[in-house]
């Protein structure tokens, strides 16, 4: 047995020792070991048992992935609640890829996600339509509640998860995520204590009009990388309920937090539940301090580079919805572009538009006259990964287009504000003219 530094009880070191079998024993082994790492006293249990995991790809490069599952089926071990997992990296349907493309896809990159979703079945997935980073929105039903401890690992979800439903959670890597889950344990460190969730950064929003969410998330993530910070002056655009639209806001802010710096949890002040309960009393004593005014927003707009090899060139493709939109940003979206061509006499959009969204939001919307509007224009609406299929050597020729600062951050898609996206959409940039 490993030497550890945390406190066990006697149930734990009896599974370490393998009261369970020798797969159940190694299980625990990693999570201890994790905690000691992060200084964890101990384990405590996850009481949201319906997992979310990040790696939902069959990359053959995964092999030790693969052979880890292939133990747990052996061993016929599940996951104590059913659990949803990142979205599918491809969709032949709506995001058509050319021979090449296919090929790549088929036999190199993705060759293996047939096999590993059948694995995933066989552990614990929810079902077909599990396939998405936003499992916490109603339609999709993965839902923590206030105070609920979670093994989650997607960084987006985690960031959502802790900051907009109050339930506490660490970034874990992918295999923690799912080592939780079956264990029902997890290491107690960070944002699981109270301490760590304070705030040591003050961020006092000064903005003249309600800034892009992307962009403010993208400013706080770099400055704060990853602490946790505390956002006064949001609400004053927010108001200080969590309405649709807010969930929408705050979905994209977090996700830009979490990924152009390292954030895992955020208070907005008179908005998130944390914050409505808790107050300033959630701020360190030296917090440190970042005004966001217009100039500094724009300052770190412009700052983004273009890595497209033919820069001066039109976008080709269109990703919307990275994190996956939700319905109501989806509907958004789409009487947008259905109004707005309707306005400028064009019937189809003016560059290949994929709006990503859940397969349970996909299927609702489908059911609507407003989506069978959208797709006469040419958009498509897709519950892919914009970043799966963009990241590799063969996709990378196309010039993307986002309002996603994650997709911008990993790829060399090109970020574009909403409004900006929509005028390409539309053809109302000068190029398209
Ligand atoms: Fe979701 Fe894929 Fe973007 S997991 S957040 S759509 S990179």
């Amino acid at each position: 047995m490993i030497n550890y530094k945390m406190t066990l009880t006697d149930d734990e070191v009896a599974i370490l020792n393998g009261r369970y079998g020798e797969v159940k024993a190694k299980i625990m082994e990693t999570l201890v070991m994790f905690g000691d790492i992060f200084g964890a006293k101990r384990l405590v249990p996850v009481t949201h048992h319906e997992g979310h995991l990040v790696t939902s790809f069959g990359i053959p490069f995964l092999k030790p992935t693969f052979t880890t599952m292939d133990k747990l089926i052996k061993a016929n071990i599940q996951t104590i609640g059913k659990f949803t997992v990142d979205p599918r990296p491809i969709d032949y349907e709506n995001v058509k890829c050319n021979p090449l493309e296919k090929l790549v896809f088929n036999k190199i990159l993705y060759s293996k996600q047939a096999f590993y979703e059948d694995q995933l079945m066989k552990v614990g997935l929810k079902d077909n339509n599990a396939f998405t980073c936003t499992c916490y929105l109603d339609e999709v039903g993965n839902q923590p509640k206030y105070g609920d401890i979670l093994s989650w690992a997607e960084s987006s979800a985690v960031v959502y998860a802790n900051s907009v439903l109050g339930a506490r959670c660490n970034r874990n890597s992918g295999m923690l995520d799912l080592f939780g889950s079956i264990m029902g344990k997890v290491p107690e460190f960070g944002l699981l204590l109270d301490e760590g969730r304070k705030a040591t950064w003050r961020v006092i929003v000064k903005t003249t009009k309600k800034p892009e969410a992307q962009i403010l998330g993208s400013a706080i993530g770099m400055k704060v990388m990853e602490d946790v910070p505390y956002v006064y002056g949001l609400d004053k655009w927010l108001g200080n309920e969590i309405n649709d639209e807010v969930i929408g806001y705050l979905k994209d802010f977090g996700a830009a937090t979490a990924s152009n710096g390292a954030v895992g949890l955020y208070h907005i002040d008179g908005l998130t539940p944390e914050a409505k309960k808790l107050g300033d009393s959630l701020l360190s004593e030296n917090a440190k301090e970042y005004i966001i005014d217009d100039a500094e927003l724009e300052r770190v707009y412009k700052s983004y580079p273009i890595m497209w090899k033919k820069k001066d060139k039109r976008a080709d493709m269109a990703f919307i919805g990275c994190p996956h939109l939700t319905y109501t940003q989806l509907e958004d979206w789409s009487y947008k572009i259905v109004d707005g061509l309707k306005k400028n006499k064009l019937a189809k959009v003016q560059l290949r538009t994929i709006l990503t969204t859940s397969p349970d939001v996909r299927m609702k919307f489908m059911k609507t006259p407003l989506y069978r509007e959208l797709i006469k224009t040419g958009a498509k609406v897709s519950s892919i990964c914009p970043l799966m299929y963009t990241n590799n050597p063969i996709t990378k020729i196309h010039r993307i287009a986002t309002s996603s600062n994650k997709l911008r951050t990993y790829s060399i898609a090109r970020y574009y504000k909403d409004s900006e996206l929509l005028d390409l959409i539309l053809g109302n940039d000068k190029e398209a003219k």
